[in-house]
């Protein structure tokens, strides 16, 4: 058995924080990772030796923060299997996702299919370019196979596909829909792999997806980097969702003439620190033991569900067992006591950091549990006692929180 990976926990600053005295359990890793210090100082060394712009000036300061930031493509690009110019750097993931939908030009009456577990970045762009239709799920958040056939009978041009819920935490099989799709239609898959690919290696190439995009702070990295990978002859397709400088080659009182992808997504001064942060981030992720880390997730995840199961106070919003998913767990409470007050008591009094609300996917939070989850996810630095000691901490506020009985 794996007990933990090694075990990282002093590479993390952050995890040595107190409240009151009592150490942090920071348990909501789906909402954004900490970071371990060779990301700090990567930021930092950026800040206090150089500090200026990318892409513009020929002097030697500019060069090298140029250098750093195309590096740091290609560390992310190699990661997922890609070349430097098929990933695009933005802001975040619903940035990715807003790009290429508008992007692609649908006709306003094309048909999508979409999930229904899909977070609100990978619903509302789809909704607001076409006619999204969502695959239901089943009780447990798994995707009702049959009913993704019937949709794709509706030859959709674009099949928007969510590679793991933020909600059930379940990883749907992307490589058996997306074969599906290819024999199904010719849609343009994009799938959003926020979710998994912190927990999962993916090569874009063997998945065969269009499009795909990731957020680099929920694996470790910085905030304010979110990607998008396109297939080269796709990306070149693409009409850019922002215009204006550093995504140009010329511009004269006629017209402009766009730089080659992937640069001509990407407008303004971009967030250099932070993409050279993600440099160091895939790297302390790639230089922890894959098959390791993935047993070890099981291991965490294993420990959430368990917890779940073993009280019956407690609905657990997704599958009873850890097959096929990460570790998260969505808990639904009794309807009299209110989530975000439960995860504010935890924090402030016990020092455990949950997720509490409609994880930004209000219509799967809605069909499964009726309401707002109380959700909490583990990533490489927290440990099996971390996840014990939450559930015990529940217990203890939720019998001191249960309404008084009735009188007579
Ligand atoms: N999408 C992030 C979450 O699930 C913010 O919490």
């Amino acid at each position: 058995m794996v007990t933990t990976t090694d075990h990282c926990r002093d590479d993390f600053p952050a995890l040595r924080r107190e409240i009151d005295g009592r150490a942090i359990s920071y348990l909501d890793n789906a909402a954004t990772t900490l970071k371990p210090r060779s990301v700090i100082q990567a930021v930092s060394g950026y800040y206090e030796s150089n500090g200026t712009n990318i892409h513009r000036g020929k002097h030697r300061l500019s060069e090298e923060a140029s250098d750093a930031y195309e590096s740091s493509r290609m560390v992310i690009a190699r990661h997922i299997g890609a070349a430097a110019n098929e990933v695009v750097l933005l802001r975040n993931a619903s940035e990715a996702l807003n790009l290429v939908a508008a992007g692609l030009d649908l006709d306003p009456d094309a048909r999508i299919v979409g999930c229904l577990d899909a977070h609100h970045s990978q619903l509302l762009p789809w909704r607001r370019i076409g006619r999204l239709d969502l695959t239901r799920v089943d009780a447990h958040g798994r995707l009702d196979r049959e009913h993704f056939r019937t949709l794709l009978r509706l030859r959709p041009k674009a099949v928007v596909l969510t590679h793991c819920s933020n909600v059930t935490g379940v990883i749907h099989p992307v490589e058996e829909l997306i074969a599906e799709v290819r024999a199904a239609c010719d849609a343009t898959i994009v799938l959003d792999a926020a979710q998994s690919l912190p927990h999962r290696r993916i090569s874009v190439r063997d998945l065969d997806v269009d499009f795909m995009a990731f957020s680099m702070h929920k694996m470790l990295g910085p905030t304010g980097v979110g990607c998008l990978f396109g297939r080269s002859e796709l990306l070149a397709t693409l009409r850019p969702l922002t215009v204006g400088g550093g995504m140009v080659d010329w511009v004269d009182l006629d017209g402009s003439v766009d730089r080659r992808i992937p640069f001509r997504f990407e407008t303004g001064t971009p967030a250099i620190a932070s993409v050279i942060g993600c440099a160091a981030a895939i790297r302390y992720l790639e230089e922890l033991d894959t098959d390791k880390r993935h047993q070890y997730d099981q291991e965490l995840c294993a420990a959430l569900v368990g917890g779940a199961l073993a009280r019956p106070a407690l609905r657990l919003i997704g599958p009873p067992d850890r097959t096929d998913r990460i570790a998260l767990a969505s808990l639904r409470l009794d309807n009299s006591v209110s989530a975000g007050e439960v995860a504010r008591l935890l924090s402030d009094s016990y020092g455990y950091m949950v997720r509490s609300g409609h994880m930004c996917a209000q219509p799967v939070v809605t069909d499964l549990a009726g309401g707002e989850v109380l959700r909490v996810s583990a990533y490489v630095y927290n440990e099996v006692s971390e996840i014990e000691g939450f559930y015990e901490a529940l217990d203890e506020l939720l019998t001191w929180m249960e309404p008084p009985a009735p009188r007579g």
